[in-house]
């Protein structure tokens, strides 16, 4: 990277190292006191423009015993770095994981960062585990934001819009100016004393990929930040705007697509070595989806702002319409699939994207519950992967990309399959796994990802915050309880690791790392989500009227 081709005055980058200037320091300080005073003044947030979060549906719900009904505080735990403190049902290990997250910390320039994806002494390895992801950080956040602690949130949110600017490039080939990296580090010289940070956009990671996903959770967290300090000043600051408008160019400008949904590389996502999730994976079309919602919540009504608003709520209802119709499988979808006609041309086509039913896997005919349904992982020409992917349906249902009929069958579907998809650890990232010449050909023979291990059918308990939110949404926290009483009989016992593998996910994941951040905060937000459910508007969108589909599929819709 060259110094001439960064975006930002202050920023002095050398390959990919970069160093922020104290003059970038103190515009950050600048933007942390003025977003500090609009809290102090408990400026009520413009619920007008966030009117998305649904507490009417949560208040209805049957709580099951121990779990407390929504209360008027917010959650908080005695830790040693806080002191807020309200009675709950507090189990031992939450003490524990707050302790473990706060040791994750990350410090630049004495000012609380981010958190390390692991602190795993005793890897033979550290590969970049000792960076702070921006996908692992959002549980850590949420967890940070629903214990009253926003600083950390804000360092990193402006931080990452730093990092934004610098110029992005793999060997001679520059990257959109939008890319938001995977990961970064502190780099500490004891010897000059100063503190520099590196960043990766996918020129060192394994696979040299992209972090797609990156930009979209950066936005969902700013949203996430807004609604929980009830302060739009960060978010409307010119430089947030401008890097909510940059992610954005990147997946809005036009091209030869004749799909809504966003095409991708292999590993663009959580799951970020090859595993045939190219072209267009449910995890980042639900993503992108969230994303393009909270943008246009966050976004002013200024002229650039409405410029992309307007392109926003097009992309976002020819989207809804894609994904609710095609990528939406249930028993009857199924069995109108297994009939289909092939080789049908023009507008009449039911068959659209000429899917050969012979390329229907045997494992989904057994599979598929009578009553129930889900987003399946992947929809382009003659290519259905019918494979179930956890983050994107859980994402569908939390941004309302899901109808509230296809989230309650979502719901169906993981009580119906709970052994396949929850087993002894929730939850499985995708199922089922591939193996032998299948693996050999869609994962290049990886070693890390063979059958039921890590990417490939391996269960990751960070995923517990996703799924409890999910349920609390469509308002089932009976399954979120149980799911936890699983993680809470193992996870502490087992050192926090990142994934489990087996069928049942049984076993400590071959490679797993111990003390995975995300494993921890991942756990704190389900609890804190189960017990109050009021949270769960940091991180849900009510369903759009507007974006109803016209075309209904099947039973499982309506049941
Ligand atoms: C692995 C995971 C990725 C995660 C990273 C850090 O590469 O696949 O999703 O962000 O580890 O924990």
């Amino acid at each position: 990277m060259s110094a001439e081709g960064t975006r930002e005055p202050g920023l002095r980058s050398v390959g990919s190292y970069c160093s922020i200037t104290d003059e970038d320091d103190l515009n950050l300080l600048r933007h942390l006191d003025k977003a500090k005073l609009k809290i102090e003044r408990k400026r009520s947030f413009d619920e007008r423009s966030m009117s998305d979060m649904s507490i009417s549906n949560i208040r209805g719900t049957d709580y099951p015993d121990g779990v407390h009904s929504p209360g008027p505080h917010r959650s908080g735990f005695n830790t040693p770095n806080s002191g807020i403190w309200h009675h709950f049902d507090t189990h031992p290990m939450v003490a524990d994981a707050w302790d473990a997250l706060r040791k994750s910390t990350v410090y630049f320039r004495g000012q609380p960062l981010g958190t390390l994806a692991a602190i795993d002494h005793a890897a033979e390895e550290v590969l970049n585990y000792d960076q702070v992801f921006v996908r692992d950080f959002v549980p850590s956040a949420l967890s940070f934001l629903m214990n009253g602690e926003h600083d950390i949130v804000r360092n990193f949110l402006l931080k990452t819009l730093l990092l934004q600017g610098w110029e992005k490039k793999i060997d001679r080939f520059k990257l959109g100016e939008g890319a938001m990296p995977a990961s970064f580090k502190v780099l500490h010289d004891p010897v000059r004393k100063t503190e520099t940070l590196i960043a990766d956009f996918g020129e060192s990671a394994i696979g040299r990929v992209a972090p797609v996903d990156s930009g979209f959770w950066w936005i969902i967290l700013l949203r996430a930040y807004t609604k929980a300090t009830g302060d739009s000043s960060l978010a409307e600051t010119s430089e947030c705007q401008k890097g909510i408008r940059l992610i954005l160019s990147l997946c809005l400008s036009e091209g030869f697509d004749t799909f809504p949904t966003l095409l991708c590389a292999d590993g663009c996502s959580m799951i970020d070595r090859r595993m045939g999730v190219y072209g267009y994976p449910i995890e980042i079309q639900a993503l992108f989806f969230m994303a393009l919602r909270s943008a246009l919540a966050l976004l002013k009504g200024d002229a650039e702002g409405k410029e992309f608003m307007e392109r926003i709520v097009k992309r976002l209802h020819a989207l809804s319409f894609h994904m609710r119709s095609y990528f939406w499988l249930d028993f009857q979808q199924l069995n109108d699939i297994y009939r289909y006609k092939t080789e049908e041309y023009s507008h009449t086509a039911v068959n659209k994207f000429n899917v050969i039913p012979d390329s229907i896997p045997d494992w989904i005919f057994d599979f598929m519950p009578k009553k129930g349904g889900y987003f399946v992982g992947n929809v382009s020409p003659a290519r259905m992967d019918f494979r179930w992917f956890a983050l994107g349906n859980c994402v569908a249902i939390l941004s309302s990309l899901a109808t509230p009929e296809q989230a309650t069958a979502v719901m169906d579907l993981i009580e119906a399959r709970w052994e396949e998809l929850v087993g002894e650890m929730p939850l499985k990232i995708c199922y089922p796994a591939i193996e032998g010449h299948e693996w050999r050909i869609v994962t290049g023979c990886d070693p890390k990802n063979t059958r039921w291990s890590y990417h490939n059918g391996g269960s990751w308990p960070v995923l517990l915050w996703l799924l409890t939110a999910a349920c609390i949404k469509t308002g089932r926290p009976q399954i979120a309880r149980r799911a936890i009483e699983l993680t809470e009989s193992r996870l502490q016992r087992d050192g926090w690791p990142e994934y489990y593998d087996g069928k049942l996910g049984r076993f400590v994941g071959k490679q797993a790392r111990k003390l995975q951040t995300w494993s921890i905060a991942g756990y704190l937000v389900a609890k804190m989500l189960l017990e109050d459910p009021s949270h769960l508007g940091m991180i849900s969108l009510e369903e759009d009227k507007d974006m109803k589909p016209t075309m209904k599929r099947s039973s499982s819709w309506t049941c």
